[in-house]
């Protein structure tokens, strides 16, 4: 939600902050700029649209300077805007700021400032903090200090760089609550929201905790505590991912290519999955399991809680919006959190798992990004090692999820003498030819392709599964309604007619998820229910019209969700919509 990147070396300052903003834009899309210092003071380029549209009006290539931030944004306060986009300045233009997060106190500052003689341009929560740091400067005229008073006054949450006018040799960032690393360059240094952005030029980075603010210069990042001035050793550490995986490798779109990365996804997880069996066992002493997620990650959780149904163990999945404000009041010592995210960043995933944590909460995060915030907050994690994921739709990390999920529930009830052993070693060389079957449903897409063409016209769609594919379903019509703006629902297939079935007619498409088990036939009742009314029924199953080969029923949701991506896929991209970036959204939900 909102990208924000900063450059300090010896090389041309606007032009790489451009091509950093370009790895950003996934985080956010309405409207882009970059503020540098020149021997003229501060510059501003800056203007509504997407980051390659702003880049070609303001002619970044024109402009020398060694230093710089810059953002890529996502609105939250103020409509997206020239006026309203970041960088910000102050009224006399000489401290400027970018900004990820929301100030929760912006009004009362606002107003305490204006109240000072500081005049607003904008919309935004942000443009208070650069008036902050000017009306701090004045007193001080030192831009550490003023900077450190400013961070202290705010509320909410903020990962902030800023430049001075008289400073051409450092940028001071700071970060409560939204992510923040450093690339350490040789000679040069680089600021960023995510690692994405710096992959290009180093590997080596410095993440920021909540309440560290840096200064950094090209040659140095000294880390301190906002809160105490105190200097701090945060580590440099080595990122794992490569340029190659935040690139398209001639794919028309991340999304498609995230979609083929499936197969490897599996293969990645399960490599990975090491001290999944560790922590089943740590979870045994548990008697109230939680799965706490948001959006397509809460329906990993989801197909997490139905496995451990499958296997007589209890556990409930609560979205992360609803956990922290009402199911925290249940919670204490005697539970276990399994948090699941793909950026580890998402802002109700994180408040939940604190507010648990303090509770006593023993917390598992099954988490695709290394380092993140989430990461940090838990007992244990289970990394899924999906690769960067830079699409808005999740696809390959939802995959991993579910994988780690499944591998956790089969670990679990083997530990607690649910199944024996040999069951539990049949499910586990299954679960390795699943890579191979999403290979084979992959190879039919120019099938689905087509078959969009038979639901194209419809403008209403319900997905029906049961059981561990009512998670599939949910994810199947999320993933539709993300990329391609139409009404989609998820219905538990039995609750068709208790309601739903009222608006079943000619030009609605129900897209039937019907694994071969024990429920077939009842699937196979309610897809009649669905001709009955005319509706257009798209059946996934063996010999369906989606076709998906036969494997065992509880590793159904990995392999029946592939064809759902792609058909949500070529919607998107039969309707002209750009499937990596949906409007209105933004991969990483940094905010409340
Ligand atoms: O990074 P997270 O997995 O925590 O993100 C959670 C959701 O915001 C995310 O899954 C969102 O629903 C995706 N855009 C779905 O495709």
């Amino acid at each position: 939600m909102c990208g924000i990147a900063g450059y300090i070396g010896n090389r041309n300052a606007p032009e790489i902050l451009f091509d950093m903003l370009k790895r950003l834009e996934y985080r956010g899309y309405d409207s882009a700029g970059i503020s540098i210092v020149t021997q003229n003071g501060i510059s501003i380029l800056k203007d509504k649209g997407m980051v390659d549209e702003v880049r070609k009006k303001t002619k970044p290539h024109k402009i020398r300077a060694k230093i710089g931030i810059a953002h890529t944004r996502w609105a939250t306060h103020g409509e997206p805007s020239l006026g309203n986009s970041h960088p910000h300045v102050d009224c006399t233009g000489k401290f400027s700021v970018t900004h990820n997060g929301i100030i929760e106190n912006y009004k009362d500052l606002r107003s305490e400032l204006i109240g000072m003689g500081h005049t607003f341009k904008s919309e935004t929560d942000t443009e208070v903090i650069p008036h902050l740091i000017a009306e701090f400067y004045s007193n001080s005229n030192n831009f550490e200090d003023a900077f450190v008073l400013a961070m202290k006054k705010l509320k909410g949450s903020f990962a902030i760089a800023a430049i001075s006018h008289a400073d051409t040799d450092r940028i001071i960032i700071a970060r409560k609550d939204s992510p923040l690393i450093v690339g350490i360059g040789d000679g040069e240094n680089f600021i960023a929201s995510d690692t994405p952005a710096i992959l290009p030029e180093t590997r080596e980075i410095i993440i920021l905790n909540d309440f560290d603010y840096a200064i950094v210069s090209k040659d140095s990042v000294t880390v301190k505590d906002i809160r105490t001035g105190e200097e701090l050793k945060n580590e440099i550490q080595t990122v794992e991912w490569d340029i190659k995986q935040a690139e398209k490798e001639g794919f028309d779109h991340f999304m498609l290519k995230e979609i083929y990365e499936e197969p490897d996804a599996v293969r990645n997880a399960i490599k990975g999955s090491g001290g999944i069996k560790n922590i089943a066992k740590k979870l045994k002493k548990f008697n109230r399991i939680y799965f706490v997620a948001c959006g397509t990650a809460s329906y990993a959780g989801l197909v997490g809680k139905y496995v451990l149904e499958r296997f007589g163990i209890h556990s409930e999945m609560v979205v992360g919006s609803e956990f922290r404000y009402s199911t925290i009041n249940t919670i204490d010592e005697c539970c276990a959190i399994i948090a699941v995210s793909q950026s580890g960043e998402t802002a109700d995933t994180i408040a939940s798992v604190k507010a648990a944590k303090e509770k006593g909460a023993y917390i598992v995060s099954v988490v695709n990004a290394v380092g993140s915030s989430l990461t940090r907050l838990s007992n244990d994690n289970v990394y899924i090692y999906a690769g960067p994921e830079i699409a808005v739709a999740s696809t390959k990390a939802y995959i991993g999820q579910v994988v780690c999920l499944t591998l956790l529930g089969i670990f679990m009830a083997e530990n607690q003498q649910k199944i024996d052993s040999d069951y539990a070693a049949e499910l586990l060389h299954d679960l390795n030819r699943i890579p191979d079957m999403i290979s084979e449903v992959l190879g039919r897409e120019e099938e689905i392709r087509n078959l969009t063409k038979k639901i194209s016209k419809s403008s209403v769609f319900f997905y029906i599964g049961r059981r561990l594919n009512y998670p599939t379903a949910l994810e199947g019509a999320l993933k539709l309604k993300e990329i391609s703006y139409l009404h989609a629902e998820a219905y538990p297939a039995g609750e068709l007619k208790h309601g739903p079935l009222a608006i079943l007619e000619k030009g609605v498409s129900v897209i039937a998820i019907c694994p071969n088990d024990d429920l077939l036939e009842k699937m196979e009742s309610n897809i009649e229910e669905a001709k009955a009314r005319n509706a257009s029924v798209l059946m996934v199953s063996e010999d369906g019209d989606l076709k998906v080969p036969l494997c065992d029923p509880l590793l159904s949701p990995i392999l029946y969700i592939v064809p759902l991506h792609l058909l949500a896929y070529y919607i998107s991209v039969a309707k002209g919509i750009d499937p990596d970036k949906p409007r209105n959204l933004a991969k990483s939900v940094t905010v409340e």
